[in-house]
């Protein structure tokens, strides 16, 4: 299979179809953000997308779904366990959210990760025509941009960091920064979330490499190539949830979520994946203080928390979820009465539908990652209040408070200043919530995933111009 266009990722936009004994049958289409964003070009463009389909089976053909052309990458046991598990989200994934837990350097989890980042990208050579567009997505294939030019002169090669990218004090920790900056700087066109992140970036080139140039965001390397940097954030398809939110059976579906929670006045929502960059644990606690004051009453409020299971192989993830288990138990135990949790914990993922319901059913939504790249959650909820309803609560230090500014802004390492927020965003006049809501609306609604891809693709033609 080959095309103009590759994607390549750390995963397919798939999850295996089992039949009863376990024996896989087929593929289903796992419809996540970025999906949504480059399903149009790589249709437009007849493109195809590379990348682990999960697990360890291997030599897997090329195949078909919803007429998106997609090539699996094997990995096997050792691989997902040095390079997955362990030096992207033991010790890159932790590195590059300012070390809220420990990243752990490992350096046979190094070699595997260079080993793998070179096999994706032998993989991107042979899959990309003369001449054409390699876009490789996050964290998880930084090397691959120069291991894909060495290979193939030829390319325009973009790369995409979905996650926040650090301080170069903090970077500068990595065993294997010169690696990971050299890798990167292959690419044609680097693209993180925010000015900050990009800035990040650009200073650590200055420092580790001596390398720049006069202008900002350009990098002028000694084989004559330039390489633009620069900020896309990243958003989500708009009108696809806000048409779904309006919809009759997920209004149903809302009204008997707040039925079955007892129709309390304030539901307050928190939907993440089971990660310790969320805030989790420091957010329920805020909430379970202001029940223990008398502030929030469990006859008027409840607390759902919907915890997507992740990563559950990493020892902080299983850690992270033990000490979630205890907090609900303890808060709920303690607090709670018959048929009237404080909160309402869910360790599972939703439908698309399913979440559009809950997102309706909320009147505050609370996100409080302690760093988060971009944080898709408080656009969705955004875009789900067509009647310019519900309050957000948000993290200063996710990249969507950026454009999300109406909302109410925490610092998620402030207890009391995010049990204030969920105060004023509970006891906030209905206008007031309205004139937040509206702005923020007007925000997403010009910014959608769709626009980012675009934004992006069309810098990456420019790029060499
Ligand atoms: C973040 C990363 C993605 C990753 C996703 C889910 O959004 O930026 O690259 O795919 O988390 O994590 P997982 O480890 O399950 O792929």
């Amino acid at each position: 299979m080959k095309a103009d266009l590759v994607i390549l990722a750390n995963r397919l936009p798939v999850d295996r179809v089992r039949d009863a004994a376990g024996s896989p049958t087929g593929w289903r289409a796992s419809p996540g953000g970025l999906v949504s964003a480059l399903e149009p070009v790589l249709r437009a463009k007849n493109g195809i997308w590379l990348g682990w389909p999960g697990g360890t089976e291997q030599q897997l053909k090329p195949f078909e779904i919803d007429g998106l052309r997609l090539v699996p990458l094997s990995m096997d046991d050792i691989e997902i366990e040095r390079h997955y598990e362990g030096f992207s989200n033991g010790t890159l994934w932790p590195l590059y959210h300012d070390v809220v837990a420990k990243p752990a350097f490992h350096r046979e989890w190094w070699e595997t990760y260079e080993k793998v980042n070179r096999r994706f990208a032998e993989a991107a050579a042979k899959a990309a025509n003369k001449g054409g567009t390699v876009w490789v997505h996050d964290y998880q294939l930084q090397l691959v941009p120069s291991f894909l030019r060495k290979l193939r002169p030829d390319l325009k090669i973009g790369f995409f960091l979905h996650i926040p990218f650090p301080p170069t004090e903090l970077f500068m920790q990595l065993p294997w920064r010169r690696q990971i900056v050299e890798g990167l700087l292959g690419a044609d066109l680097i693209g993180f979330q925010v000015p900050g992140a990009a800035n990040n970036f650009t200073r650590l080139v200055r420092q580790l490499a001596g390398l720049g140039s006069g202008r900002q965001n350009v990098v002028d390397l000694p084989d004559g190539r330039r390489v633009k940097i620069a900020a896309y954030p990243i958003s989500i398809d708009f009108s696809g949830f806000a048409e779904l939110a309006e919809t009759e059976s997920v209004n149903a579906r809302a009204a008997q979520i707040r039925s079955q929670l007892g129709n309390p006045r304030t539901v307050f929502l928190g939907c993440d994946r089971l990660d310790y960059t969320k805030g989790i644990y420091a957010r329920l606690r805020a909430f379970g203080e202001l029940i223990e004051e008398g502030k929030v009453s469990v006859n008027d409020a409840v607390f759902v928390q919907v915890a997507v299971p992740s990563r559950e192989q990493v020892e902080e993830y299983q850690r992270l979820r033990d000490e979630i288990d205890r907090l609900v138990g303890r808060l709920n135990g303690d607090l709670g009465g018959i048929g009237k949790p404080a909160i309402l914990y869910l360790h599972t993922s939703f439908p698309r539908e399913e979440m559009a319901a809950l997102y309706r059913a909320a009147d505050v939504m609370v996100v409080t990652p302690y760093r988060d790249g971009m944080n898709l959650v408080a656009k969705e909820y955004v875009a789900c209040r067509s009647e310019n309803d519900g309050a957000l609560v948000l993290s200063e230090f996710a990249g969507a408070a950026r454009e999300l500014k109406q909302a109410w802004l925490v610092n998620p390492y402030d207890i009391n200043g995010m049990k204030a927020a969920f105060l004023d965003a509970y006891n906030a006049d209905p206008k007031e919530r309205s004139r937040r809501m509206r702005a923020m609306r007007r925000t997403v609604s010009t910014n959608d995933v769709v626009m980012w891809a675009d934004h992006f693709m069309a810098d990456l033609d420019h790029t060499g111009r």
